[in-house]
């Protein structure tokens, strides 16, 4: 997969900080154990010096068996000393080690299996959320949070023709998608959010978006008009938009806002399929929003793609009136 080159240099710089804190973070420990245990230094200290020795009996040749012999008793002597003195202090033994997060690399982007050099999964996912990010740079992602949704907006009246409450009912999406947001995998469920305007179908989806990418995913939001104007145009030119195009597939989840809203022809229909299609076979979740009923939908989408959909997402059902006018 490629990616353009700013999102290349990201990734690397954000690695490069995680290396450097962890080492840092090493550094202030053994400093900080030096002070509370003098001891704990001059071992360190006497330890390498007798590394240095053996090394220099070494290079001098002739018969130095027995000196090695006698440096390798007393460093083994030193570490045990060392290792029991940290134990002793309520420290592990790998105390002073860098804690990165990423143990299979530490943190480089690289490790070695079998004499080859291979991408680490950690810098292929910090890739994903960087190139999503460079991609969301324009959506309105901050705004909207769990903590500024707000139920007191929905009546608490029963509506009989539903046998619940628009409080009801929201109280329960809220809860679905926070536990959706807290609990995000690569393969959590699709979700469809349907409902009139004006009830917080777009606040919950980027609300959900902004917790999954605190965890490090890649999200892409976008509102299907938005999107469509994108890819026509890149459709059209064949420009650098590839990998736009890519990251709608590799994303570990995509936010389809207001779909239905957007121009129809022929081609945002078959390709928005095409997306869709391609996910729902790698198992890759999609938060889809609509204003419109199934029917609608389907005039719109054929009935296979819409019935696709609802074979494959969990649908939320957002009930009230529309929030920008009771706010008033
Ligand atoms: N429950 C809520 N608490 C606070 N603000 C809300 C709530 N629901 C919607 N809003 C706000 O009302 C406006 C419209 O909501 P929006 O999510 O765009 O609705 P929809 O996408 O369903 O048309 C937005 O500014 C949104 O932040
Ligand atoms: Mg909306
Ligand atoms: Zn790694």
């Amino acid at each position: 997969m490629g990616y353009s080159s700013s999102v290349y240099k990201t990734a690397a710089d954000r690695l490069f900080e995680r290396r450097l804190k962890a080492e840092r973070d090493a550094d202030r420990r053994r400093k900080a154990i030096y002070s509370e245990i003098p001891r704990v230094k001059e071992l360190e200290k006497e330890i390498s010096a007798c590394g240095i020795k053996a090394a220099r009996a070494v290079i001098k040749g002739n018969n130095v068996q027995p000196e090695i012999e006698k440096l390798r008793d007393k460093n083994l002597v030193m570490q045990k000393e060392l290792k029991d003195l940290l134990a002793s202090n309520g420290y592990s033994e790998n105390v002073f080690e860098p804690h990165y997060i990423c143990k299979k690399c530490g943190d480089t982007g690289y490790y070695d299996e079998n004499g080859k050099t291979l991408v680490c999964s950690c810098l292929k996912n910090m890739l994903v959320a960087c190139a999503c990010e460079e991609l969301n740079r324009t959506a309105p992602l901050a705004l909207s949070t769990f903590d500024s949704f707000s139920l007191d907006y929905y009546d608490k009246r029963e509506d009989p023709d539903l046998g619940t409450s628009p409080y009801i009912q929201m109280s329960k999406i809220l809860a679905y998608c926070r536990n959706y947001a807290e609990k995000f995998r690569k393969n959590s469920e699709s979700l469809l959010m349907k409902g009139a305007t004006g009830l917080g179908k777009t606040h919950l989806s980027l609300a959900i978006a902004n917790e999954v990418i605190k965890k490090g995913f890649g999200v892409i939001y976008a509102s299907a008009p938005s999107l469509m104007t994108r890819l026509e145009k890149s459709y059209f030119s064949k420009s650098d938009d590839d990998s736009a195009l890519n990251m709608l597939i590799e994303s570990d989840l995509l936010i389809i806002d207001d779909l239905g809203t957007e121009f129809h022809g022929q081609f945002s229909v078959s390709l928005l399929y095409n997306i869709f299609n391609s996910r729902m076979l790698l198992n890759k979740p999609i938060i889809i929003n609509t204003n419109l009923t199934m029917r609608e939908l389907e005039k719109i989408y054929t009935e296979r793609f819409v019935s696709r959909i609802n074979g494959n997402a969990r649908k939320l059902d957002f009930l009230g009136d529309d929030i920008r006018i009771r706010r008033k």
